[in-house]
């Protein structure tokens, strides 16, 4: 097969949610149909993300490196699936947002009954400053839920992206008839227990649908959304401006397969890539991609590590030298790894939209660009995302100190976490996305360092990076504290939107960036 037919069949995607929407039991159907796993309800580690963050640490520490369950690679009709796993509960990190950096396009599941919710909010943001094509499923409609339009329109406000419903929901909870099917014109009827039935829209009346009450209140809807709802362009869903929504119910296995089939005919295939030398098209012959993850062994026995790597273009084989750009050194690929191969865990050969892992003695850092031949160029650096809760840190035994700052300076290197240093004190603050990650750093710097450390919380914070070249030092106090990050760049971190609203009114002069909403670090690298 030539290069570009392996670069038309590949889907490299991610599913976000806010926990418990439905993610690994949609994950489970999906790798039910391409036959990965036999019956549902198996995953492995289905509940890992459910465990107390201690369990957790056991649980990787007994098994070692966990890379299975982060990338999903299977073959599906005439397609190559890649499903990267986004961790979204207790060990919700960075690295779920570096994670949606290596994808082409994005699920969204939203729970019918609840709707848009926090960390849903949050991974959208994500895609949408990357122009990520993202599809929609909302989820749970064999319960009791909340109205479909009303639904519609919470995902246009609060996330400011168009919507085009695919399919529509006759009736819901105890009325759930089924869907009807706008893009294929037919109704799937719901039967339970897994059963749908198809009936093309011509058959309706045989099958005394049209008689239902519920039905015809469905057809009054959809006469509505063709009037007034949006246009359905394939150039408007590839740039992320308009998400196509299913309905339907993972558990029930309803909906689910006509969902990912369309799903998988308007995915994104493989993109060019940007790098200082302008784009890297997939279809171009030099092998190269970038390393987006880099997963530590948590067995201190085992120090070495898994670096993610997202293929962009051309093909990888084993044993092949690449170049690394940051440092200019030539490298000779033999230990890596596929995930979910069926017969072995080697991986041979790989193409755009893969991702492989690498074993790393410790050479790799995350963002890192790998060429086949010599390296020419770079891709671009990953986005700085803002950090949610911080702590103090200091270690609890001062002689200590020497290891303690070898420790951070390459946690903090490694992405694992995030430094900053309080400017009126410079005490060290760190910042982190998720819970998860101060409780990692706390056990490697015993593990690798053997350092004791100590946190003072700070609880959840809002950082907001200053742009402004010149500012009066004392317009900051504890609620509103000035620190600078490991590049020198100065930030504020705030106590709460109140105090952040204050600031922005009383403190104009000083132009505030939300990395969230423009990631615009480039901006603010100023005060290095
Ligand atoms: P997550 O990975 O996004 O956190 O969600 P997960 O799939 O674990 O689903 C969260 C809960 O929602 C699970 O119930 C799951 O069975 C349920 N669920 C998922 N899809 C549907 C659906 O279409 N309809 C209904 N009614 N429920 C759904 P649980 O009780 O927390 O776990 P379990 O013990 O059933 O596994």
């Amino acid at each position: 097969m030539s290069l570009q037919e392996e670069i038309n069949k590949r889907r490299t995607f991610a599913i976000i949610s806010h926990p418990d929407a439905g993610k690994t039991t949609l994950t489970e159907k999906l790798l039910y149909f391409g036959q990965v796993i036999r019956s549902t309800g198996t995953v492995k580690g289905k509940k890992t993300g459910k465990y107390a963050a201690s369990d957790w640490m056991e649980i990787e520490k007994k098994r070692g490196i966990s890379v299975t369950s982060s990338v999903m690679s299977f073959p599906y009709h005439d397609f190559h699936v890649n499903i990267l796993d986004t961790p979204g509960h207790e060990d919700f990190s960075e690295d779920t947002y570096r994670t949606l950096t290596a994808v082409d396009s994005v699920v969204m599941i939203i729970d019918s009954t609840k709707g848009v919710e926090p960390q849903t909010i949050k991974l959208f943001k994500v895609c949408r400053m990357r122009g990520i094509p993202i599809f929609t499923f909302i989820n749970k409609l064999d319960r009791e839920g909340r109205e479909p339009l009303e639904l519609l329109s919470e995902i246009e406000e609060v996330l400011g992206i168009e919507s085009y419903p695919m399919n529509w929901p006759i009736g819901m909870g105890k009325r759930f008839l089924g869907i009807y099917d706008r893009f294929q014109n037919q109704i799937v009827r719901f039967k339970g227990d897994e059963e749908e039935e198809i009936i093309p829209l011509s058959d309706v009346s045989k099958h005394g649908i049209d008689e239902n009450p519920t039905y015809q209140d469905t057809l009054g809807e959809i006469e509505l959304l063709e009037e007034a709802g949006n246009e359905f362009t394939r150039e408007r869903v590839e740039n992320g401006e308009l998400t196509p929504v299913f309905f339907g119910s993972a558990l029930a296995n309803f909906g689910v397969q006509t969902f990912f089939d369309t799903f998988l005919q308007f995915a994104a295939q493989p993109q060019p890539r940007k790098t200082n030398e302008g784009l890297v098209e997939p279809e171009k012959e030099q092998f190269s991609g970038y390393i987006f993850k880099i997963q530590a062994n948590m067995n201190p026995a085992h120090r070495d590590r898994i670096a993610f790597l997202r293929v962009c273009s051309g093909k990888f084989e084993r044993g092949m030298s690449v170049n690394l750009s940051r440092t200019n050194k030539t490298i000779k690929l033999n230990q890596t790894q596929a995930f979910m191969a069926k017969d072995r865990d080697t991986v041979d050969e790989a193409y755009p939209g893969d991702i492989i892992g690498i074993y790393d003695p410790n050479i790799y850092q995350i963002g890192d660009t790998l060429i086949g031949g010599k390296a020419q160029f770079h891709y671009e650096e990953l986005p700085q995302f803002p950090p949610e809760l911080f702590k103090r840190v200091q270690a609890k035994n001062v002689m200590k100190s020497k290891q303690f700052r070898k420790g951070i300076e390459q946690l903090v290197q490694e992405g694992a976490i995030q430094l900053f240093r309080q400017e009126l004190n410079d005490s060290l603050i760190l910042g982190a996305v998720g819970q998860l990650q101060f409780e990692v750093f706390e056990y490697r710097m015993k593990a690798e360092y053997n350092v004791d450390i100590e946190f003072t919380p700070l609880g959840e914070r809002i950082p907001r990076w200053i742009k402004s070249e010149k500012f009066d030092k004392r317009f900051f106090d504890s609620r509103s504290m000035l620190v600078r990050d490991r590049y020198g760049s100065y930030a504020v971190l705030f106590e709460n939107e109140f105090t952040l609203r204050y600031f922005l009114e009383n403190q104009k002069e000083i132009e505030l960036v939300d990395l969230f909403e423009e990631n615009d670090y480039q901006g603010v690298t100023a005060h290095k």
